[in-house]
């Protein structure tokens, strides 16, 4: 289901159904979830059948329109849309690009009949999907300008075609990278504890035969201290207007060991990630899930039986941590607070 080499389609509709690749099943079967409502679409962003923030927003655009389909005819049609809206607005409170997407969504169906605002709600995920696409190229090959030489790179978690539209954030830039002849090598974390790196970007990089390896995530220290990673690439989940960047737990860890290494750290992501209302990262909803994703790896119990266990689904990188940021619209480079100030000022 590819419609070219380098854009696995994990997310399609076609006539009032959503399919979603169901990536709790990756890299063992390729699975697609039928939706058929916004509860099931809730449902499956709730329990990461579909991830990524730049992925939950397109799914929950789509979740909303197969929403309005099903109460097509109804009375309250509007105030039950805007209930949907929250129930999948509240599946995942981290990444801004699902609240955003559905806020969207609901503006633009405004005052319309019923029949014209499922049209709408269809066009506006479609457009979602298509335009962050062609984002998430251009930001891979913006990211092309930081690097003069073929370099080997570190990154964390899934930001791929999975995780995405299609061609990814953090991986899109690797993508690039690699058709530009300018990759050596890519160490993946397995990124603890869901590996969506072991599972879902070994997956990704396995099928393109873009030279990677698997690390666990305590090896990043070592390997940097080898002199192995010229760079580390990451995604996002919100930035805020200072610069500090939620993104997957051990985000943070990475940005340490790359600033005492002096190795450049990056944060790629498209400009939906970014959040003007959010003015530091301490104003940042971290999702906390349940802790049985820790005490149990595939299925297999690893501790003791309801042992207490934390488990945060994102940390916050400091933004005075984070080398540049790479967007569809060129790179964002140090001090924050101006260049997204101006951003802010651009995109209103
Ligand atoms: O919990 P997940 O798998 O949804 O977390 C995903 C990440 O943290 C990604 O790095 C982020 O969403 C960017 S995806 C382009």
């Amino acid at each position: 289901m590819s419609s070219s080499k380098d854009v696995i389609q994990a997310i399609r509709s076609d006539q009032d159904v959503l399919y979603l690749l169901d990536q709790r099943h990756l890299p063992e079967r390729v699975e697609y979830l039928t939706c058929q409502s916004g509860e099931e679409v809730a449902n499956a962003i709730q329990a990461l059948a579909v991830r990524g923030a730049p992925a939950i927003g397109i799914a929950g655009a789509y979740g909303l329109w197969l929403e309005s389909v099903r109460l097509r005819g109804t009375r309250d049609f509007e105030h039950q849309l805007f209930r949907s809206a929250k129930r999948l607005e509240d599946s995942r409170p981290t990444a801004v690009n699902l609240s955003w997407a559905l806020h969207e969504a609901l503006k633009v169906i405004n005052g319309l009949s019923q029949d014209a605002a499922i049209m709408e709600l269809k066009a506006f995920a479609d457009n979602l999907l298509t335009s962050d696409i062609k984002a998430n190229r251009a930001l891979g090959d913006s990211g092309l300008s930081l690097f003069s030489e073929p370099i080997r790179v570190l990154t964390h978690c899934n930001t791929g075609s999975l995780a995405t539209g299609g061609y990814g954030t953090a991986l899109g830039v690797i993508r690039s990278l690699f058709r530009e002849n300018k990759l050596q090598e890519v160490f993946v974390d397995e990124t603890r504890p869901l590996l969506q790196g072991a599972r879902l970007t070994a997956w990704e990089l396995h099928q393109e035969r873009i030279p990677a390896r698997l690390i666990t995530d305590s090896m990043a220290a070592s390997i940097m201290a080898k002199g192995w990673v010229n760079a580390v690439i990451v995604g996002a989940d919100r930035i805020a207007l200072n610069g500090d960047t939620a993104n997957k737990i051990g985000t943070y860890s990475l940005a340490i060991l790359a600033q005492y290494h002096h190795i450049p750290f990056y944060v790629a992501a498209p400009l939906s990630t970014f959040d003007s209302e959010t003015l530091t990262g301490n104003d940042i909803v971290v999702e906390e899930r349940n802790p049985e994703e820790i005490r149990v790896i595939k299925g297999r119990r690893i501790s003791p039986e309801a042992f207490p266990a934390y488990n945060p689904a994102f940390d916050v990188t400091p933004g005075d941590m984070i080398s540049a940021f790479i967007t569809e619209q060129g790179i964002i480079k140090p001090p924050y607070d101006i260049a997204l100030a101006h951003l802010k000022e651009q995109r209103t």
